[in-house]
């Protein structure tokens, strides 16, 4: 078995390597590694002690697969483990490159002295997964570096560089020499020579304010951490914590942190980001991908260069891949250049980008009016109209000049991948490649694999997804695919509320109330209401609408007025001065479709919002599941926390399925059916799964 920590003594300095790929965890074996060799040095005859990481980076910190099991009987925790290190009585110098994050941040700050590679990442990302820092960063820290700077790292979750870290006193040396481990132990020699002893950071009290001072500051900065929280708790209770540190009874301090750190590792809001934490990692993982990775991808193809094209054409060239931008139009192509050109000195005029950085991307992006340009491309993504002959048209075009094995995805979302596919000779080479509106901006990609997509042609769509700053996720070929067709039962919820006596603003702040950034009322208006309503037109054409449930009438209603959002200065809310307000006329509209449907309006609680839009979100995504359009539960929340601004704390709607158990699930949608249709027919997957007596979605 592979030892979890390398133990040598070298001329006199012991030298330890955390080993446990990928990232160096500091799981059980590794904690138990480092009190052994600690109890061995203290017996040696060393005079100081460096301890590095193997491979890749110093450390990810504690090991997060292992949260909310139980280590075996005896096993130190990460903070008796740092003590241990702490009072070794020869000088411990961490030596840190790559990244030293969470735990292993709060190891290096119990060692003595640190040195660090340029460029090295520190930080102690716990908010980031719902929780604080358990292993002493919120009482070491600001001992070292002050508490403005340490509340900063540990409320925000920011993360420094090397550079930026000696700045602050958390760094000693940084390192710029391409033999990082000499520079450490001549390091640590060099100390020994000058007769540097051990200098344990919990007994230091030069750089932390005065406990007035520093209370002071944590309560004036709780009103903006609160703010930024949006609804989490653990970046409050990281303030609770370093408070802690301001009393001078460092042991009390360290109880305090332990047991804020207990409580939330345990809860919702901790175990809802982990999910997400792991969910997105194991949505890159495709069964079927090839061994070898993907070759990389140099040149690619917008074609179709609106505002869709232009922002694809954009993250591509950010990445450094040359795109071949085609619009047939002489005069639209023009259109689009001059439109993304303006667009990029806007962000230059406001300070976003340098002149440089924007000529280096438009340098990247050549426009062209002929297809055949498209020859040599590794990749064409084609974004054109929402129209099956048109995009037919060109994929047919794209398979006779484009180089055998290139990709050919499309950024519909809403057409049939299979007939695009079928318009070519290679439909193991198409697959779809749906990005959101903005693409500059939204970070989620559905990588949509039809019939015949291959796992290589998915693999490569999540190679470059990576690349590009996205997350990916794989989904199948269903009308909407994942996010949108579960959007479209969410919002038919919102019509269907509004027809039986809601107000849009009753039906946004509800949602907002629940954590998402905007309703999804705001939200139509900011995309175009009539964008809705041609879906909904192609979804009755493809027979994806059940002609006898009930239809959103308010929504065409809207859009037979012409109030088509922002864009026309009305939707569900109006835009006189830009800002969405409340509408007589839109409220006098929606209350007489109630009249024409004999609904009887009535008050409808914000509970009652929630609860139907956010079933209406569980159900579907339980039916994508059950039919395989989505490959895991977790990849629903990723598509939801990205694509649609789904709370980061409460998970996504599958995490939350799984919370309330699938016996109740079961019983609130039977009781929602019987109350407002078929909406709300439970999916069959949890049917089932309740009749399993199972609580999850899956095993
Ligand atoms: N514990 C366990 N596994 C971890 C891990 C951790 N802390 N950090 C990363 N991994 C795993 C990932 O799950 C992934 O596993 P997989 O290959 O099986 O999918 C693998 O390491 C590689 O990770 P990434 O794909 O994310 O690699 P990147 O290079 O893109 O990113 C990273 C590396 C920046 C370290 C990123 O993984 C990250 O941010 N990790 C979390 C860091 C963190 O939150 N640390 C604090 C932990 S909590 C803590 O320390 C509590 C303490 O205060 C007591």
């Amino acid at each position: 078995m592979r030892d979890s920590v390398i133990f040598k003594i070298e001329n006199d300095i012991a030298v330890l390597r955390l080993c446990n790929p990928p990232v160096n965890a500091l799981g059980a074996s590794v904690r138990k590694a480092l009190i052994e060799a600690a109890k061995a040095i203290s017996g040696a005859d060393v005079k100081a002690v460096v301890l590095f990481g193997y491979g890749r980076c110093f450390s990810a910190g504690a090991d997060i697969s292992e949260f909310g099991i139980e280590p075996p009987a005896g096993t130190p925790t990460l903070p008796e483990t740092i003590a241990a290190i702490e009072d070794l009585k020869v000088p411990v110098v961490a030596a840190l490159h790559g990244f030293a994050f969470g735990g292993a941040l709060e190891l290096a700050v119990g060692a003595h002295y640190r040195i660090a590679a340029a460029g090295t990442k520190l930080g102690l990302p716990e908010v980031d997964i719902g929780i604080i820092p358990g292993a002493g960063g919120t009482q070491r820290l600001p001992r070292l570096i002050g508490m403005k700077a340490a509340v900063d790292m540990v409320a925000n979750g920011t993360r420094i560089d090397a550079a930026r870290g000696h700045d602050l006193g958390l760094i000693d040396e940084v390192s710029e020499t391409d033999s990082f481990e000499a520079a450490a132990i001549a390091y640590a020699m060099h100390l020994v020579a000058e007769g540097a002893g051990p200098r344990p950071t919990s007994k230091r009290e030069d750089r932390l304010e005065s406990a007035s001072e520093a209370m002071a500051l944590l309560d004036e900065i709780r009103t903006s951490i609160a703010k930024k929280a949006k609804g989490r708790v653990a970046p409050l209770r990281a303030l609770d914590a370093l408070a802690a540190a301001t009393g001078g009874d460092f042991a009390a301090g360290m109880a305090t942190e332990r047991a804020i750190f207990l409580e939330l590792r345990d809860g919702t809001e901790a175990r809802a980001m982990r999910h997400l934490f792991k969910a997105e990692r194991a949505a890159q993982k495709i069964d079927d991908a090839p061994t070898e990775p993907p070759a990389e991808i140099h040149k690619a193809g917008v074609v179709g260069f609106g505002t869709m094209g232009q922002g694809i054409a954009l993250v591509l060239a950010r990445a450094g891949v040359q795109v071949t931008a085609v619009e047939i139009d002489p005069a639209r192509l023009e259109a689009g250049l001059a439109s993304l050109k303006k667009g990029l000195q806007d962000r230059v005029d406001r300070g976003r980008m340098s002149p440089q950085q924007m000529q280096a991307e438009l340098d990247l992006i050549n426009g062209t009016t002929a297809m055949s340009d498209l020859a040599e491309a590794d990749l064409v993504i084609e974004a054109a109209l929402e129209n099956m002959d048109v995009k037919t048209d060109i994929f047919r075009s794209l398979d006779g000049i484009c180089k055998p094995g290139a990709i050919l995805a499309t950024n519909t979302s809403s057409l049939d991948l299979d007939t695009i596919a079928a318009a070519t000779t290679r439909p193991d080479n198409v697959a779809g490649a749906h990005f959101f509106a903005p693409a500059q901006v939204m970070k989620l990609l559905e990588i949509v694999r039809g019939s015949a997509t291959s796992g290589a042609t998915a693999a490569a769509l999540m190679a470059l997804a990576k690349r590009i700053g996205k997350v990916g996720v794989v989904v199948g070929n269903a009308f909407g695919f994942v996010g949108n067709r579960m959007y479209h039962r969410y919002t038919w919820q919102a019509y269907f509320l509004l027809q039986e006596g809601a107000l849009p603003s009753d039906v946004d702040a509800a949602m907002q109330d629940f954590g998402f950034p905007l309703g999804c009322l705001a939200v139509g208006d900011i995309s175009g209401l009539d964008v809705a309503w041609q879906v909904r037109k192609a979804q009755r054409a493809a027979g994806d609408v059940d002609p006898d449930a009930p239809y959103p009438v308010v929504a065409d209603r809207i859009c037979e007025k012409g109030w088509f959002g922002r864009k026309t200065g009305r939707g569900w809310y109006s835009y006189a001065d830009g800002k969405p307000a409340a509408d007589a006329e839109v409220a006098a509209l929606i209350e007489a479709v109630s009249a024409e449907l004999g609904i009887e309006r009535r008050a409808i609680s914000a509970d009652e919002i929630r609860e139907r839009c956010l079933f209406a979100l569980i159900n579907e995504g339980a039916r994508l599941l059950g039919t395989g359009i989505a490959v895991r539960p977790g990849d629903i929340d990723v598509v939801w926390r990205y694509g649609y601004g789904f709370p980061l704390w409460r998970g996504g709607p599958m995490f939350m399925a799984d919370e309330i158990g699938m016996q109740d699930v079961l019983a609130t949608l039977q009781r929602l059916e019987a109350a407002y249709g078929p909406a709300f027919t439970p999916a069959p997957l949890i049917a089932a799964r309740a009749a399993a007596g199972k609580t999850t979605l899956v095993d």
